[in-house]
């Protein structure tokens, strides 16, 4: 006899029956051309889809979006999906991650102050609409953090359109991380403010201290606490066909080569301080053998 789905509890304190992992691949397999999910997608976007809170630890690469991007397309509603990286790196990110979803059919939209103000106005006059078509929203937690914006969201909630926050680079939240933004720590208003949406926390950074500071500070409600093996090489290299839908269905190719230049400009630094101490171990043995220093200075000024 097959068993049923675990009912999990959810941050209202209802049960709900999990959405089976079949309807989920087709939606995958549909959208976005990959065969199955990997490392913890699954049990990530099954949690939120019954309505649980989720700390999610992923490597870089390693997928995280998808665990916001298919409840976005499993379920009614809106996800709203807060990151940092709009105002830093709106063309190598989100406004790229957008693009591709749009690309695919996927009704997703960012709010940024890249953006013009009709652009805006647009999608604000979709959120007021009798039936949105928007299915993900980026936004910045600076904008989070407006009257303005908290006014809309509590609106578009107390119509039932809200269907998940989730909250990407989610170490910015903690002060003991190395990338902490203030403006995160505002988001713990989401909590009260938009009671009985599920949180979904996303992260690649795996420090314990961090993890736990995520937790506490977005208020994450009896968390699944999610956190996939950092060993890159069965990300990246389990099935080829993977690889090759991967690169061709990425949305942050440019993203990746940004990443790339700067592994190897990272490489070339370490090759240079690895060829500057030999050198100077080389110096040191031709010092030993009391030739004069100036070999050392026409060797530092080499670099
Ligand atoms: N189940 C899957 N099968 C194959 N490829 C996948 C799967 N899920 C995601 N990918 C691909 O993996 C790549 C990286 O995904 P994504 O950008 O979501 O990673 P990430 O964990 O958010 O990384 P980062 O920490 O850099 O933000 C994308 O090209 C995406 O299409
Ligand atoms: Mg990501």
């Amino acid at each position: 006899m097959s068993k049923s789905p675990l009912p999990l509890q959810n941050v209202c304190g209802s049960e709900k029956q999990v959405i089976k992992k079949e309807a989920l691949v087709k939606i995958l397999r549909w959208h976005f051309g990959h065969s199955d999910f990997r490392g913890k997608q699954l049990e990530a976007i099954q949690a939120v889809l019954s309505g649980r809170d989720c700390f999610c630890l992923m490597p870089t690469g390693g997928g995280k979006s998808m665990c916001y991007q298919i409840p976005a397309l499993a379920k009614q509603g809106i996800v709203l999906v807060v990151s940092p990286l709009i105002e830093v790196f709106p063309f190598f990110c989100q406004e790229n991650q957008v693009g591709a979803l749009k690309e695919k059919g996927i009704a997703a939209e960012y709010l940024s102050s890249t953006q013009t103000i009709k652009a805006k106005n647009k999608i604000y006059e979709d959120l007021e609409s009798g039936k949105p078509a928007l299915r993900l929203l980026y936004v910045t937690p600076e904008l989070i953090a407006t009257p303005g914006f908290m006014a809309k969201l509590t609106k578009i909630h107390g119509r039932g359109l809200l269907s998940l926050i989730a909250i990407d680079e989610a170490h910015c939240v903690s002060t003991w991380g190395h990338d902490f933004r203030p403006s995160y720590r505002k988001l713990s208003l989401l909590r009260n403010r938009l009671p009985c949406i599920p949180v979904l926390a996303l992260t690649a950074t795996a420090v314990p201290k961090v993890q736990e500071d995520v937790i506490e500070s977005l208020s994450l409600q009896n968390p699944l606490v999610l956190k996939s093996s950092f060993n890159r090489p069965n990300i990246y290299y389990e099935d080829p066909t993977e690889i090759a839908k991967s690169v061709v269905h990425s949305s942050r190719s440019s993203e990746w080569r940004l990443r790339e230049r700067m592994e190897s400009l990272q490489r070339a630094e370490e090759n240079y301080y690895r060829s500057k101490n030999n050198q100077e171990k080389q110096v040191s043995k031709v010092d030993k053998n009391s030739i004069s220093g100036t070999l050392r200075e026409s060797g530092s000024r080499e670099y």
